[in-house]
């Protein structure tokens, strides 16, 4: 664990150095994921409760959020997803955003939700519980994504007919999504 490093609800006032640390992490597309952040927090789909932040004492050093995704054809119609993770580069890959992970997971099975699905690095998230979420019945909410890539976390609760098909809301039309018509 990186030492010295507090997570905490994400505030108002910590929105321009979250796009700071946003656009930092995400170096090849700064602008489209701080502007997605923006119009997550803006959405029906926001959850403000649920976005964090790693601080130091250097100031904000990660973000994180979940938000309500779409899911057809299963009991519920959303599901949590974990989007976009951000790490400030100078503290990336000392356990920071394994840190935030694991916090946001727990508040959100503190919650009682019983699920959470992510799109992301297929080598970073199975070590908190992250299975393909194709094995367990899932379908992607688009075919550009690669299938290890699209990963879903079963918490307590958790049963086989929350399964269905995602369905990904405006916001992440920034994101170069189309969503079906
Ligand atoms: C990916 C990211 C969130 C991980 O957070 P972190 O605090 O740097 O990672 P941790 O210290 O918790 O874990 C480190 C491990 O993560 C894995 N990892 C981190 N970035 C990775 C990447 N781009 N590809 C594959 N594995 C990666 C490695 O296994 C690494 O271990 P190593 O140091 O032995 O190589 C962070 O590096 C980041 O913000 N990257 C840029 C933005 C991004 O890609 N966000 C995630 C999109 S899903």
């Amino acid at each position: 664990m990186a030492e010295g490093v507090v997570i905490r609800p994400e505030r108002e006032a910590d929105h321009p150095v979250i796009a700071e640390v946003v656009r930092a992490a995400f170096v090849g597309h700064p602008r489209e994921v701080a502007s997605f952040v923006e119009r997550i927090r803006e959405s029906d789909q926001s959850i403000p409760e649920l976005a964090f932040v790693a601080e130091d004492s250097s100031g904000v050093i990660a973000h994180v959020m979940l938000s309500w995704v779409g899911v057809e054809g299963a009991s519920r119609p959303g599901i949590l997803n974990l989007t976009p993770m951000s790490v400030r580069p100078d503290r990336q890959r000392i356990g920071v955003g394994a840190q935030l992970i694991r916090d946001a997971l727990g508040r959100v099975e503190e919650a009682g939700e019983p699920a959470v699905m992510v799109e992301g690095i297929a080598a970073y998230y199975p070590r908190f519980g992250f299975e393909r979420a194709s094995a367990l019945d899932f379908i992607s909410p688009h075919p550009t994504i690669p299938d290890e890539a699209f990963m879903v976390k079963r918490l307590r609760g958790y049963s086989p007919d929350l399964a269905g098909r995602i369905v990904y809301p405006a916001a992440f039309d920034t994101l170069g999504y189309q969503r079906p018509a």
